[in-house]
């Protein structure tokens, strides 16, 4: 992700399709239950209030901040207006490309890092999109991508009503409704194996609590972030 080795990121700071942002916040463990930004232009009465969180969010420093070269992919309209207005406002030398992971137009890589945060529960056709993102790697190049933890997902809301987490079905996919469009739920291994067959090596994988300190005086139930992972953080190398 140096320019200096001709390599760029695809990826951005921005709250985008593939972004780091949240994912370093989740790295942080400080601040699990923020609100998650809206997905798809599918839902435009929801993306105004989406975009004034997501204003509120915007990381400092990043990486194209710290010199790397940054390629930020969004699919939905409202959304990549919104970055496109942020690099006008603030430039930071990300170049934006209105596309789909599962149909990438050239983006000139080949890449250092591609970072995927939150996205690939929202594509049904997460497969290709998954093989999107390690395509565009150059050998040797570093994988991160982050889901709801696919053992605990909506933790929060189980958690204020029992007590405890509780979960009912595990081994089939399925869909999840949510404020901002619909997530779909696969399990940990259907992530992990797609990473191998495409000829990625895991390097780390990362289940991040919240800390305690961060819980006192916090919402009902947030608690549960403390005891249990609401996050997943996979890192792996391309090694073909
Ligand atoms: C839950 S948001 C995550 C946003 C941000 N990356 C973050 O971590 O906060 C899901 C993102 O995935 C994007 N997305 C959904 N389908 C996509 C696709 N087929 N290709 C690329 N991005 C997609 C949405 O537009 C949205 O920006």
């Amino acid at each position: 992700m140096d320019q200096r080795q001709g390599h760029p990121t695809l990826g951005s700071d921005a709250p985008l399709g593939v972004g780091a942002d949240s994912t370093r916040r989740r790295l942080r463990q400080t601040s699990p239950d923020q609100p998650r930004p809206a997905a798809h232009a599918r839902r435009p009465d929801r993306a105004a209030g989406a975009r004034r969180r997501l204003r509120q969010r915007l990381p400092q420093p990043d990486l194209a901040g710290r010199g790397a070269t940054v390629v930020g992919v969004e699919p939905g309209p409202s959304l990549f207006d919104f970055a496109i207005e942020q690099e006008s406002i603030a430039p930071r030398g990300i170049r934006y490309v209105h596309a789909d992971l599962c149909d990438l137009p050239d983006l000139g890589g080949p890449f250092d890092a591609v970072v995927a945060s939150m996205v690939l529960p929202a594509i049904p056709d997460w497969t290709g999109a998954m093989r999107a993102c390690v395509h565009a790697l150059k050998p040797g190049g570093l994988f991160l991508f982050t889901v709801n933890h696919p053992c605990y997902e909506q933790l929060r809301p189980t958690w204020r009503e029992h007590g405890e987490y509780r979960t009912h079905r595990y081994l089939t996919e399925h869909e999840i409704p949510g404020p901002n469009g619909v997530d779909f739920h696969r399990t940990l291994s259907t992530y992990l194996n797609q990473l191998t067959s495409l000829g990625c090596q895991l390097t780390e994988l990362a289940e991040p609590g919240l800390d305690p300190d961060a819980a006192v005086d916090g919402p009902d139930g947030i608690d549960a972030y403390v005891h249990l992972p609401n996050f997943l953080i996979v890192a792996a190398q391309r090694t073909t």
